[in-house]
Parts: C-alpha cells; sequence; structure tokens
C-alpha cells in the first residue's frame, strides 16, 4: 500500500511532536518515501535530525534555505506528493491552510499541491472547540481535506479534553484508506464478520470457541485498503477495529445473524471469517448456576446458519477443519451457495487459531482449488480480495 510512495509528513509545534517520529518511522518501514517538513515551532520540540535519520532524507525547515537541494522546494516537494498528512497539526497551521495562508514552508507546500491531504489536530481543548478553529476545520474538510481525531484524554496542560493527537496506528490506517480510494473495491460494500460468538449459559458462564478475530480483522483492513467500505460484524476479541472500518460489536450467534441482515443490505460481498457458535444453550439461568449435583447437562439448541439463511451478490466462507478438509469444505460450498471457501486444516502448525499466520485452500464453486502457503493473514486477506475484485468486476448478465 505504501511501498514507493511520496509521503509528506508535515510536522507543526505541539508537543505530541514525538509521535510525529514514531509515523515516520512507520512510514519508512512500509516502504514509503518519506519527506518532512517541519514548522519553526516543531523544531522547538524535536530537531529535524530525528526525522532525517529515520527517512534518510533532508528535511525542510526552511522557505528560503541557504544551500537548496532542488528549485522551488514547495513546488517540487508539493508536485511529487501521493499524499500530505500533517502530524500533528496545530489551531495556527489548520488556520494558515484554511485561509490561503504560505508564509512557511509547510503551508506554501500544501497551498501548491493536489495530493490528498489527511490532517491529525492536536491542541488544547479550549483551542480546538473555539468557534473559529471548527469553522477552519469545516472549511478544510469541504474542500476535500481528511481530518482524523483528535482524541479525547489527558492533555499536557493536565487537563482532560478533547485535543490529544490520535493513536499513530490511526493515522497510519488513515494514510493507508486515502492512498487505497481508487483501488480495485473501490465503490464496493464490503461485510466481514470476525471472532468467535459466546453463547451464554448463566450470568457468569458462556460458551465459545478459541477463535481470535485475526483472520476477519486483516480482511477488513485489506478490504479498506483496496478502496471498499466495510462493515465488521465483529464478536468479543482483543483486536481494534482498523481504522475507518465500521464496527459492529455483538456477542452470540443470535446478535451476529441480526447484525449481519442489516449489513448486507447494499452490499457487494459477504465474507463470513467468524466462527459461530451452532448450538446454544437452550434456557439461560437467570441467577448463576451452583455447583450442587455431581454431573450437569446443558440442553442445547442449533442456530441459524447464517451464510445460508442470508443473500449477497457475493458469498465467501471459511471452514476450518480438523479432518477431511477439502471434501468438508466442498460439501460447505455447495450446501452455502457459496462463490468460493476458504478451508484451512487447524492441526497444521502456523495456521488457524490466535496465530498470525494461515495456509489455506481456496476452493470456489466450479470446483477449482488453489493451495496458498503458509502466510501472513494479512497477505491471505489480500489473496482472497484478488479472487472477489475478479468476481465483483464481472459484468452482471
Ligand atoms: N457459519 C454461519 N452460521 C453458522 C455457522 C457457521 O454462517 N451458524 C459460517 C461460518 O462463518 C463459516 C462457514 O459457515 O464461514 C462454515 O462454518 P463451520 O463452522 O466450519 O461449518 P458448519 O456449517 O457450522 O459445520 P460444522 O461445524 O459441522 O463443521
Amino acid at each position: 500500500m505504501l511501498k514507493g510512495k511520496n509521503i509528506i509528513l508535515g510536522v507543526t509545534g505541539s508537543i505530541s511532536v514525538y509521535k510525529a517520529v514514531d509515523f515516520a518511522s512507520k512510514l519508512v518501514q512500509a516502504g514509503a518515501v518519506v519527506d518532512v517538513v517541519m514548522t519553526k515551532a516543531a523544531t522547538e520540540f524535536v530537531k529535524p535530525i530525528s526525522f532525517s535519520s529515520l527517512t534518510q532524507r533532508p528535511v525542510s525547515t526552511e522557505m528560503f534555505p541557504d544551500k537548496i537541494d532542488y528549485d522551488i522546494a514547495h513546488i517540487s516537494l508539493s508536485d511529487r506528493a501521493d499524499l500530505i498528512v500533517i502530524c500533528p497539526a496545530t489551531a495556527n497551521t489548520i488556520a494558515k491552510l484554511a485561509n490561503g495562508i504560505a508564509d512557511d514552508m509547510l503551508s506554501s507546500t500544501v497551498l501548491a499541491t493536489e495530493a490528498p491531504v489527511i490532517i491529525a489536530p492536536a491542541m488544547n481543548y479550549r483551542m480546538y472547540r473555539n468557534e473559529v478553529t471548527q469553522q477552519n476545520i469545516d472549511k478544510l474538510k469541504g474542500r476535500g481535506f481528511t481530518f482524523i481525531g483528535p482524541a479525547t484524554g489527558r492533555l499536557a496542560s493536565g487537563a482532560v479534553g478533547k485535543g490529544r493527537l490520535v493513536d499513530i496506528k490511526d493515522v497510519m490506517g488513515a494514510a493507508k484508506q486515502v492512498l487505497g480510494r481508487g483501488g480495485d473495491l473501490a465503490g464496493k460494500k464490503v461485510v466481514v464478520t470476525a471472532g468467535g460468538t459466546q453463547e451464554p449459559i448463566d450470568p457468569v458462564r458462556r460458551v465459545s470457541n478459541r477463535s481470535s478475530g485475526k483472520m476477519g480483522y486483516a480482511i477488513a483492513e485489506a478490504a479498506r485498503d483496496r478502496g471498499a467500505s466495510v462493515v465488521l460484524v465483529s464478536a468479543p476479541t482483543s483486536l481494534s477495529a482498523p481504522y475507518g472500518v465500521e464496527l459492529v460489536s455483538i456477542q452470540t450467534a443470535s446478535q451476529m445473524h441480526d447484525a449481519v441482515v442489516k449489513a448486507v443490505d447494499g452490499c457487494d460481498v459477504l465474507i463470513m471469517a467468524a466462527a459461530v457458535a451452532d448450538y446454544r444453550p437452550k434456557n439461560i439461568a437467570d441467577s448463576k448456576i451452583k455447583k450442587s449435583a455431581d454431573s450437569l447437562s446443558i440442553e442445547m439448541e442449533k442456530t441459524t446458519d447464517i451464510l445460508s439463511d442470508v443473500s449477497a451478490s457475493v458469498k465467501i466462507g471459511f471452514a476450518a477443519e480438523s479432518d477431511d478438509l477439502e471434501s468438508n469444505a466442498q460439501q460447505k460450498l455447495a450446501k452455502k451457495n457459496l462463490d468460493f471457501i476458504v478451508a484451512n486444516d487447524i492441526t497444521t502448525a502456523g495456521s488457524g487459531f490466535d496465530v498470525d499466520t494461515n495456509e489455506v485452500i481456496i476452493i470456489d464453486k466450479s470446483g477449482q482449488k488453489t493451495k496458498l502457503p503458509l502466510m501472513p493473514k494479512i497477505d491471505v486477506a489480500h489473496k482472497i480480495l484478488d479472487r472477489v475484485a475478479a468476481l465483483v468486476s464481472k459484468p452482471t448478465t
């Protein structure tokens, strides 16, 4: 996503500048070519060398430096930019951009660019909620600038309010989403399910399974990066939702069913990566079940099979099996009327629950099988979406 992309990182004078150093590092690790432009105020907090040693490129701080590496620096920088991210952005810089002021290297570069611009504000909460700041933000949003945050929390002054820089992982997410806008799933609505549903027995206990949700979350993230609008229907997991994805949190199979029925309305693709309970306790005890008898039986009833019950233009299922992988997967593919199924053998090392890798076979409805080697779940997600993109781009007959 970010490999080879020219990204200008604008850094302005906020105490949270140190987080921008981490952001620059993450962008470089992801393969981006990062040119940092700092305002004078930013250099009061962090020296340019912190950035240049990470990016291996000169940092611009002056409009008219003594030694110039290229002609009319702000024009050449803005010309080759695929994306500008201002992180952190002060109220002052936001005000300048909203009003077309170009009195330093960063504001001139933004004024001269046609690249998309993401702004991650960080400031005192009173400055943020000031009407003039809000008007400036609205103006820039109206001109197509993307704002991310600020978050609410403890500010440098010790006060608690809205003004904190958002998590860098979310700024990364926003950068990928903006760069992916024209991707092969642009304009498509993709519904992804993830995690293992939890079926209550009493107010304390529940029946669940070992699904971590990692595969579904990776698919949601990858679909976002390819331009899709994504709804992620998730059972409880320890993961945080990828930035820019609409999260619908549920607990039980029945809640997942209802959430999927609602989400698939107008969707192009449904990908069921969740491990949905097949049975749930028939009666949920109102009070905690006490330890008295020597044994305990819980009567279970079948849940609704979501994939069989809902329709979508493209339906993808998963099959995690311990035996007869291919024949079980093929039966599910046919029974649930899927376009293809992603099957994995949970007994294979590095594949299955709570790991970051997976080894899968994709079987489509024509019976064609594609065996993929062990790879990170995010790469498996993209392989799945390569197939999905081919299906959704097919003209309808
Ligand atoms: N699935 C579903 N609704 C359910 C159970 C499963 O939509 N109530 C979906 C899963 O999300 C997965 C596919 O169906 O995409 C296969 O799930 P799996 O549990 O492997 O298959 P089952 O049909 O439940 O069969 P079994 O548990 O007997 O293997």
